[in-house]
């Protein structure tokens, strides 16, 4: 039975198991390779994308769970051809090392920024619980200051 998401303003008929984590529907169902899997048990955030706006680790959502919602992935972060501005502000401040983690946490502070457009950095740390096996966090925070001050 097909599961009807929308993501990146797409609608999909996802032909997958209802309990397929919606990690596993968006990479190999729907071709979106950008979210990466890391743990596979919600504890890294590698895999995180946005359900109807809110954050969420993608690698143990049932997919059923999101059916009829709408799914943004690191792939339609960007719009009108302009990079979104954590994006660009990744790339002003140099964040990602190997980049493996960093769909997963661009998602998360995405999502944060768009609820706290000022955070703290006890928000930030309470929020942004992504593992980087590089140790990049201190300038992801360096990053999110340089968006909320923009
Ligand atoms: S792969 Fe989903 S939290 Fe690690
Ligand atoms: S940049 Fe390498 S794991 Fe985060």
């Amino acid at each position: 039975m097909a599961i009807t998401i929308t993501i990146n303003g797409e609608a999909h008929a996802l032909d997958v198991e209802p309990d397929t984590p919606l990690l596993w529907a968006i990479r190999e169902t729907a071709g979106l390779t950008g979210t990466k899997f890391g743990c596979g048990i919600s504890a890294c955030g590698a895999c995180t994308v946005h359900l109807n706006g809110r954050a969420v680790r993608s690698c143990t959502l049932p997919v059923s769970l999101a059916e009829g919602g709408t799914v943004t992935t690191i792939e339609g972060l960007a719009s009108g051809g302009m990079l979104h501005k954590v994006q660009q502000a990744w790339i002003a401040h140099q964040v990602p090392q190997c980049g493996y983690c960093q769909s997963g946490i661009i998602m998360a502070v995405t999502a944060l920024l768009e609820q706290h457009p000022h955070p703290s950095d006890e928000e930030i740390d309470a929020t942004i619980t992504n593992i980087c096996r590089c140790g990049t966090f201190v300038r992801v925070r360096r990053a999110i200051h340089a968006v909320a001050e923009s």
